[in-house]
């Protein structure tokens, strides 16, 4: 994301200085992002409903939070589980009994209350997750789930269980099948303990104290929604120690052929969504650039490789997806001299001599010989992708 950080200084009527921080997004239109109306997530939410939470209001303020998160949400677009464990674990419901958010908030209800807690004192929340785990794992591969990103949320107050119910070697083995784990601690002993021993069970940026805003749960929930089919790079990018995603996705073929074979071959490789790179702004041109020279598949000296950029009509246009019309250029990265005036040379290829020295040229698209990008919009909130990787955009 770029956000330019402004700091407003602004004079309250008391005359205290009140200092508020802005984020202003600029070139926002690739960023993962949407909204948690449009998710469409398998998530198992998992509870502690042993005699540790039998005191305050720990269990009305957790069914509180789910309702929050979920409220919004479109179910069963998104599907929602719910499991609740002591020394063992009960699956309440799958992930096809709520048809809607008014079904979850009154299963939740159902089955979590202060009237129906286990007797048990112990809480192996091994037990919870394990049974998430294999909700998501059976029916969430089912016919038409396959693609849809797996996530446990895990509310927990102690850490109990040893080898096979090991909190964190069960965590650990959910994640590496692909589940993102979200961990919210509830600090029955009020000493902060739970959520120290919490975190390493949690997925990068998903480990919540009790201090947690249902926003950054919801926002860990639309970005994990947001990701490439296997085969594809998601362009990710660390700005100030944080991942920004992109909704862009990308492969890269050093193999020098001709512009027009390139063309074809973007369009084969994920039909409807994928074509030639397009290097529509300074960032993203930098991204691809750096990205084919750290490929060691383009051996060519100096690199080059074929971008989506063609002459129509007159004039220089992107190659877009979803059929939309083609894009004029808002941002260029012309090479001295270039474009050339001339009717055959009719592509562009982006020639890298070094470091400072890049830019394009227009080609002939069936004469000159390059390695070639190729790009594809993610699955994201506002592209939704099914089973078999159709995909729809939303907005
Ligand atoms: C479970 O964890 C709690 C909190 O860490 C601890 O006080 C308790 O002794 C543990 N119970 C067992 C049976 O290990
Ligand atoms: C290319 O490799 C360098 C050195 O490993 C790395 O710093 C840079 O981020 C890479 N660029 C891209 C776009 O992956
Ligand atoms: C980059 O390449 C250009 C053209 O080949 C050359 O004139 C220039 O000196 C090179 N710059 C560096 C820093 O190598």
């Amino acid at each position: 994301m770029k956000l330019l950080y402004a700091l407003l200084f602004l004079i309250g009527a008391s005359g205290k200085q009140i200092v508020t921080i802005y984020p202003l997004t600029v070139c926002s239109a690739e960023q993962c992002g949407g909204s948690i109306s449009d998710i469409w997530l398998d998530v198992v939410v998992v509870v502690d409903n042993s005699q540790r939470v039998n005191k305050r209001s720990f269990v009305s303020s957790t069914r509180d939070t789910i309702n929050n998160i979920f409220r919004e949400a479109s179910i069963p677009r998104t599907r929602v589980g719910f499991v609740t464990y002591n020394s063992q674990a009960t699956t309440n419901a799958d992930l096809n009994k709520f048809k809607s958010y008014g079904d979850l908030q009154q299963g939740v209800y159902n089955s979590y209350n202060d009237m129906n807690l286990s007797p048990e004192k112990t809480p192996y929340i091994g037990t919870g997750l394990i049974a998430a785990g294999e909700l998501l794992q059976i029916q969430g591969s089912a016919d038409g789930h396959v693609n849809h990103p797996k996530v446990i949320i895990a509310y927990a107050t102690a850490l109990n269980g040893t080898g096979l119910l090991d909190p964190l070697s069960v965590a650990n083995t959910l994640k590496s099948a692909g589940i993102t784990i979200i961990t919210i601690a509830v600090d029955t002993d009020d000493n902060g303990v739970i959520e120290k021993q919490l975190a390493p069970l949690a997925s990068p940026g998903a480990a919540f104290g009790s201090n947690y805003k249902i926003g950054d749960i919801q926002s860990v929930m639309i970005l994990l929604n947001c990701f490439c089919p296997p085969g594809w790079t998601q362009r990710q990018e660390l700005y100030y120690n944080k991942i920004q995603k992109y909704t862009t996705c990308f492969q890269f073929f050093g193999a020098p052929t001709s512009w027009n074979t390139a063309y074809q071959g973007c369009s084969n490789l994920w039909p409807g969504s994928s074509y030639l790179a397009m290097e529509s702004d300074y960032d993203k041109q930098q991204y691809i650039q750096g990205s084919a020279r750290n490929n060691s598949a383009f051996q060519q000296t100096p690199l080059q490789y074929h971008i989506g950029l063609k002459m129509s009509q007159g004039k220089w246009v992107w190659n877009t997806p979803y059929s939309q019309p083609a894009l004029s250029l808002s941002w260029s990265n012309w090479m001295y001299k270039y474009p050339v005036v001339s009717s055959s040379m009719t592509s562009v290829m982006n020639n890298v001599q070094n470091d400072t020295d890049y830019g394009w040229q227009n080609i002939d698209p069936m004469k000159v010989s390059a390695g070639y990008v190729c790009e594809a919009v993610a699955c994201s909130a506002r592209n939704y992708c099914d089973a078999y990787w159709n995909n729809r955009h939303i907005s």
